[in-house]
């Protein structure tokens, strides 16, 4: 499929350019630090479809990454881009990148002094934690739709937070089983060591995906995952919010 490059209009003010030469080495290292802390882990935890998804786009432990030369590699696969933006988006221009396959990514790294957590996204976050699984064609397709069925409820509070919900129990806190193991792919998960480890080591209730429990269930994003929800395929994520989408709209 060829790269998306559908003209923004919601979203148009918060689009900058990554200005990747100015990095330093410094935010190089914090990059590397972050990358390597973390993929011994997830070699062993997360979903397969994440570690291809790495690779097929071009990650590297050693550097930040150049967005541009992700999405050489990301578009001719699904239509994908990483998009820069200058940092958290409403929702009205968040849904819109999303409706046209392009995802909201911050450019800034995060300081040494907030390894482990930082409240605002960053491109450790955007970028490792997010993007691999806009490789995978299912999962792209999901996204796409979910941006798409949320901009058409922009106007409608209730449904919206409803749908935020959706978004939280899979594109941040997703799990799904695989050889009998459960895999992460959410990237709140993927990014985040100390969330990972709570996962491995038993402490959320992990119930099998059912959206209706999903759309009912408060989330909450200052503690530690109490609840998560898996999946026994992605395409049960893709049917999902088309489901949601028919009892919603
Ligand atoms: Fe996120």
């Amino acid at each position: 499929m060829a790269s998306t490059t559908a003209r923004l209009h919601i979203a148009e003010p918060f689009l900058i350019q990554q200005d990747w030469k100015a990095y330093t080495p410094e935010q190089h290292s914090i990059w590397s630090e972050l990358v390597r802390r973390r993929m011994p882990q997830l070699e062993e935890h997360a979903c397969a479809e994440y570690l291809d998804g790495f690779h097929q786009i071009g990650l590297r432990d050693d550097t930040i990454p150049e967005l541009a030369e992700v999405n050489k590699r990301l578009g001719p696969r699904t239509g994908w881009n990483a998009t820069p933006v200058s940092g958290f988006l409403p929702p009205d221009a968040f849904f819109e990148m999303l409706a046209a396959r392009q995802f909201p990514t911050t450019t800034y790294i995060r300081s040494r002094e907030a390894m482990e957590y930082t409240p605002e996204p960053d491109i450790f976050h955007d970028v490792f934690g997010h993007v691999p699984m806009h490789a995978h064609p299912v999962f792209a397709d999901f996204l796409q739709h979910y941006g798409r069925v949320c901009l058409d409820l922009i106007n409608q509070k209730d449904k919206l937070e409803r749908m935020g919900r959706l978004f939280w129990f899979t594109v941040e806190f997703g799990v799904i089983r695989q050889n009998g193991k459960i895999k992460l792919y959410g990237s709140g998960l993927i990014s985040s060591h100390g969330e990972s480890t709570h996962v491995i080591h038993g402490g959320p209730d992990i119930r099998d995906f059912n959206l209706e429990q999903v759309l009912d269930q408060e989330v909450k994003v200052s503690e530690m995952q109490k609840v998560l929800y898996a999946v026994e395929s992605f395409d049960q994520i893709y049917e999902a919010v088309q489901a949601a989408e028919q009892r919603l709209i």
